[in-house]
């Protein structure tokens, strides 16, 4: 499969194509209309959610509740459009340090970084979570399921703290980063393959986890701590029982070996970097008169980490979506389903 999203953060729409999902997957709009609320939810959010209720609006590629075979094509109108479209702004000139304002106008030789910053803004999460909650459908057929927590903001473990930190940031103009864990279960042995880079399970879900706005950070299982610990305490020794099969007691790998899911939980965790939109904006320089000044404050969240879970699910379910359709294929949910079974009962028996 593969998809893309386009649109702009107060433009009148985002846009999501996928291509390649089988026939016959009910598309529960209800479903996708709830991820997106999510999306939009947690302590530390700004002004702008309380404009937009994102709502899906299919296009095409759906017949009866249920996909064709045929491009899948997905809107969100931007509700802040209209107070947006006939507004005369003056051009950006001063751009925020830690956003594609400066390196983007100059790659893209643009004077009003309005023109980066409306394409580089965390708004087009929303086609993803959108993209992804069909791809949660498809896994769902399978069984496989996905689920987020945050463990840090700011750099405090204790959920009770966060709301205190993000209440201070919020106060001294200021932004927080924070650290989201993922964990899919039900995934079968044998997706992603040691054969070829750019096959590896872990390497694909990297990309993905990367490519959301503001992820500075990923790991797998253990991940760094595993770095500083012997092999002995690291790796999960294998066991069999008659009627299990061939299992672990441990999951420091993360469920993943050798660029393969090994059948036990996936567990993924991501560094957010604190938003770089402050409130008390930092040092800059303006593009046009080149004066030392301070960059632009554009309507803002303190934090999005819990935002960030949800789009974060949303692209890992993309991936693990996508791997089962390669290796298990399939042009119909039925088909897929006939070919996922067989492969389980030929695990069994191994
Ligand atoms: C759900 C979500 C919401 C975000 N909200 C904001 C925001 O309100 N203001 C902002 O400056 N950055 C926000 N960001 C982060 C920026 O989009 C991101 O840091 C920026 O695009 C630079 O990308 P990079 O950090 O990957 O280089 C958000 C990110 C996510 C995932």
């Amino acid at each position: 499969m593969r998809y893309l999203t386009a649109g702009e953060s107060h433009g009148e729409a985002l846009i999501a194509i996928i291509e390649g999902l089988p026939s016959n997957l009910f598309i529960d709009a209800e479903f996708i209309n709830k991820e997106l609320e999510r999306r939009q939810k947690g302590y530390g959010r700004g002004g702008r959610m309380a404009i937009e209720k994102d709502e899906i609006h299919i296009i095409s590629g759906v017949r009866d509740g249920k996909t064709t075979g045929a491009p899948l094509a997905m809107e969100i109108k931007n509700r802040d459009y209209k107070n947006w479209k006939d507004k005369k702004v003056p051009p950006v000139t001063r751009p925020r340090p830690g956003h594609a304002d400066l390196p983007g106008s100059i790659k893209y030789n643009q004077r009003d970084i309005r023109n980066i910053l409306e394409r580089a803004s965390a708004r087009e999460t929303a086609a993803r979570v959108a993209v992804g909650s069909v791809a949660k459908l498809l896994l769902k057929e399978l069984n496989i399921s996905l689920k987020s927590r945050v463990l840090e903001i700011g750099g405090a473990k204790r959920e009770e703290k966060w709301k205190r930190l993000i209440e201070k940031a919020k106060k001294e103009g200021d932004t927080l980063g924070g650290i989201i864990e993922i964990v899919i279960e039900g995934v079968p042995v044998g997706l992603g393959s040691h054969a070829q880079w750019d096959r590896k399970l872990d390497a694909l879900l990297a990309y993905h986890v990367m490519s959301v706005q503001g992820i500075k950070g990923v790991e797998f299982g253990l991940g760094f701590e595993g770095a500083r610990l012997p092999g002995s305490l690291v790796h999960d020794d294998i066991y069999y029982k008659e009627n299990e099969g061939f299992y672990r007691k441990t999951n420091n790998a993360g469920g993943i070996e050798g660029g393969m899911s090994n059948g036990n939980p996936i567990v993924i965790r991501a560094a957010m970097k604190p938003i770089p939109t402050l409130l008390r904006p930092l040092d800059s320089v303006d593009i046009a008169t080149k004066e030392e000044t301070k960059a632009i404050y554009e309507r803002s969240d303190v934090t999005a980490v819990e935002a960030a879970a949800c789009v974060l699910e949303a692209v890992c379910a993309w991936v693990i979506a996508d791997e089962c359709l390669k290796k298990f294929g399939g042009d119909s949910v039925e088909e897929l389903k006939r070919n996922y079974d067989t492969y389980l009962a030929y695990v069994r028996s191994f």
